[in-house]
């Protein structure tokens, strides 16, 4: 399965991911989780993007296709992918696209995932993450454990930097004008399926799934 999950921040792509990477045995490729490693390793390249993540911006269409180039090759997605947060541009797709053709491959389908601005903020502001594992929590819709440590591994949670409500808003202005056209882009292929994000997590999971068994 070559999946790409769209949808505006907050709208749950790397929770859906997560728990489809246990259910279809392929990787999450998020390039948000890896512009944040890159930062937290402080290489040359996450220095650079950290001033555009900061901000809410989007890092630049030649870096991100860089990775995902990268990414691809290896040999855990020989059996499929699911791509959180990629593409995020008209360029990016149009390179996504190409790296396939030169693998032989084909995205099976686009997942989009419909929430309202107000649920975002909400959902984004009461965001938690496991700065040991990654696992991600909401404060109300998917409590951590009850000593306000991750549930998994019992690390300390972090609230991410680009969760202020001033940058979150910034990246929704962002997403609007950037990434919105990839809807019509995916649907003209025939790839789009747009679906409720607003209903609770679980639901939306099987709502994902039956869309992928009928694929
Ligand atoms: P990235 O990390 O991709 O952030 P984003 O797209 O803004 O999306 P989020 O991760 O914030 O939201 P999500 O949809 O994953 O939601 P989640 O599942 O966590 O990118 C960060 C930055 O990196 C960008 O701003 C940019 O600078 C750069 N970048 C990344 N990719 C790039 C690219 N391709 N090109 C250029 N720049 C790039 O859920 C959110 C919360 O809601 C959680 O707490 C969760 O528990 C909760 N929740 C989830 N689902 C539900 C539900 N159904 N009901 C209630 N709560 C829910
Ligand atoms: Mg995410």
């Amino acid at each position: 399965m070559k999946l790409v999950l769209l949808g505006p921040p907050g709208a749950g792509k790397g929770t859906q991911a997560a728990m489809l990477v246990e259910k279809l045995g392929i990787p999450q490729i998020s390039t948000g989780d890896m512009l944040r490693a890159a930062v937290k390793a402080q290489s040359p390249m996450g220095m650079k993007a950290k001033e555009c993540m900061d901000s809410g911006a989007l890092v630049p269409d030649e870096v991100v296709v860089g990775i995902v180039r990268e990414r691809l090759q290896e040999n855990d997605c020989q059996a499929g992918f699911i791509l959180d947060g990629f593409p995020r541009t008209v360029p990016q797709a149009d390179a996504l696209k190409d790296v396939l053709a030169e693998l032989g491959k084909d995205l099976d389908s686009v997942v989009s995932l419909e929430v309202d601005t107000d649920a975002l903020v909400e959902r984004l502001t009461g965001r938690r993450t496991c700065g040991a594992c990654g696992k991600g929590f909401h404060l109300k819709f998917d409590p951590p454990g009850v000593d306000g440590k991750c549930r998994a591994c019992g690390g300390e949670l972090v609230h991410r930097d680009d969760d202020k409500e001033v940058t979150i808003r910034n990246r929704m202005d962002v997403y609007h004008q950037q990434t919105a056209p990839l809807e019509d882009y995916y649907r003209k292929e025939g790839l789009l399926q747009a679906i409720d994000g607003m209903q609770e997590i679980f639901a939306v999971q099987q709502q994902i799934v039956s869309i992928l068994q009928a694929v």
